[in-house]
């Protein structure tokens, strides 16, 4: 890992993700999912990506592995799966020994700006990730060169609207230190590194339906007092962003065209 991509480690293990967070977070999304939707989400997305059982998929940015493991259980698929941070790795280790680990899935902590395989994915799958890199035209390149001719590119994450934005946003933005798209920039984004772009849409209104689930499940969580209260004011928070209509959710599915 080069000093840039150690550095934004750090910054992720000892901010947004350490150890305590990501199991916070994880009560509420469900076991080894760290994302919008959780499992049922995962699954759905996994299924509008055209692959065979057997076909080689890289989980960017895998967090827990949750959909690591699903694509390889359910669906016969092999999967690299990486991820920058440590404490997501360490605990994914976790996971995937309590799920029976198959041996099909490679797990290990990597950034996704650093991958150096050429032509050699089916498919690149990716939940919730690329709000975290900045450098966006570098991470399509990386992308598109380590999929092969006509392999498919499926993400969601985080997006906005065009500013300007109302000042708790860009707040929030600012603190968590993400980079944000609209799903129009994003589209272009991926076009220019040479992919055809077979979907671009806004799900904020399902982004705010699996929040709305996502908080009534705090209610019923075992845990602290004080965590679901925090769990709840988070959730709270997100969801109002997304009503204000500043924060966007995207999905996007694209198809690598050139060489
Ligand atoms: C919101 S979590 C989503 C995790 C997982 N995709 C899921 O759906 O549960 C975002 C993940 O992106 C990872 N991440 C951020 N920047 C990364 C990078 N440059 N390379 C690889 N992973 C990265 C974080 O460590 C974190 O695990």
């Amino acid at each position: 890992m080069d000093h840039n991509g150690n550095a934004t480690a750090l910054f992720l293990d000892s901010g947004q993700y350490t150890a305590d967070s990501i199991l916070d977070y994880e009560l509420v999304y469900g076991k080894a999912f760290v994302s919008p939707g959780g499992k049922a989400c995962a699954d759905d997305l996994i299924q509008k990506m055209p692959l065979d059982a057997g076909d080689l998929v890289l989980d960017a940015g895998c967090g827990l592995g949750g959909s690591a493991f699903l694509m390889a259980s359910k669906f016969g698929l092999r999967v690299d799966a990486i991820d920058l941070s440590e404490n997501m790795i360490a605990l994914a280790q976790d996971r995937l020994r309590e799920l029976g680990y198959p041996k099909t899935i490679q797990l290990k902590q990597a950034d996704c700006l650093q991958i150096d395989a050429e032509q050699k994915y089916n498919g690149i799958y990716s939940r919730d990730v690329f709000l975290h890199i900045p450098e966006k035209q570098k991470l399509f390149s990386v992308l598109h060169r380590a999929l092969k001719l006509k392999g498919q590119l499926l993400f969601t994450d985080y997006c906005c609207a065009s500013p300007p934005w109302d000042e708790t946003f860009s707040a929030y933005v600012e603190k968590r230190g993400y980079d944000l798209q609209t799903v129009a920039d994003y589209s272009a984004l991926i076009e220019q590194a040479g992919f055809q772009v077979i979907e671009a849409l806004d799900r904020t209104e399902d982004f705010i339906n699996f929040s709305e689930q996502e908080l009534a499940r705090i209610e019923t969580l075992n845990a602290t007092p004080s965590v679901k209260k925090h769990l709840a004011s988070d959730w709270l928070a997100k969801i109002q962003r997304a009503r204000d209509g500043n924060q966007r959710w995207g999905q996007f599915l694209a198809i690598k065209i050139t060489e």
